[in-house]
């Protein structure tokens, strides 16, 4: 066993000290939280109360099996469960914005939308702006998180969408969205 001197005592607490700061610039770093959100996303085209509008369109459009230049603009309430009738899916928020057939020869959608969390959610008040392609036809497409407000400031990460329903004949969609955040 050995007994340390002084003045190794003084070096080894000043080395614990400037240890300590390093370890609290570290945590300090590392207090960005990781969050993961998951709802449904309801684009309702037919009924009394549709929630996207077709707002503009190419002279080409019609004759496009895409769709190409086809703009909608949407106001979609986001559920907590996939079916929108059922009381037992809490409206969480809105995804407001607008969408794109931005695809020429494929069906590939510009998603460009914030989520609005509302009362309802544990997010009341903060947002999410989602920017990324859409290729509506594909199990699984994935679209960039650019940002964010009020709990979700400085946010970054990606989604994940996969549809749960759709009507050909009314247009009607659900699409599952799974929002994997970084941020304050
Ligand atoms: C495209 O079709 C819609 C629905 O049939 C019609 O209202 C619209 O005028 C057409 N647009 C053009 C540019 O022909
Ligand atoms: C939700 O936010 C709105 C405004 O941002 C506020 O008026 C309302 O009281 C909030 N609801 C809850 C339950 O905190």
């Amino acid at each position: 066993m050995t007994t340390a001197s002084p003045s190794s005592c003084a070096v080894s607490s000043s080395l614990a000290v400037v240890l300590l700061a390093l370890l609290l610039a570290a945590a300090s770093a590392s207090a960005e939280k990781e969050t993961h959100l998951r709802f449904y996303w309801h684009d309702v085209m037919s009924g009394p109360s549709p929630t996207v509008a077709r707002v503009a369109e190419a002279a080409t459009t019609n004759a496009s099996a895409t769709s190409f230049g086809a703009v909608y603009v949407m106001d979609d309430p986001l559920t907590e469960g996939p079916d929108l009738a059922s009381s037992s899916s809490k409206v969480v928020g809105r995804a407001q914005g607008m969408y794109v057939c931005a695809g020429k020869d494929s069906l590939s959608l510009l998603m460009a939308m914030t989520f609005v969390f509302q009362d309802g959610s544990a997010y009341n008040g903060s947002s999410v702006a989602v920017v990324g392609p859409n290729q509506a036809a594909m199990a699984v497409r994935e679209m960039a998180v650019v940002g964010g407000t009020g709990a979700f400031r400085f946010a970054r990460g990606y989604c994940q969408a996969r549809t749960y329903s759709f009507d050909a004949k009314t247009g009607d969609a659900t699409v599952e969205y799974n929002v994997y955040l970084r941020h304050n």
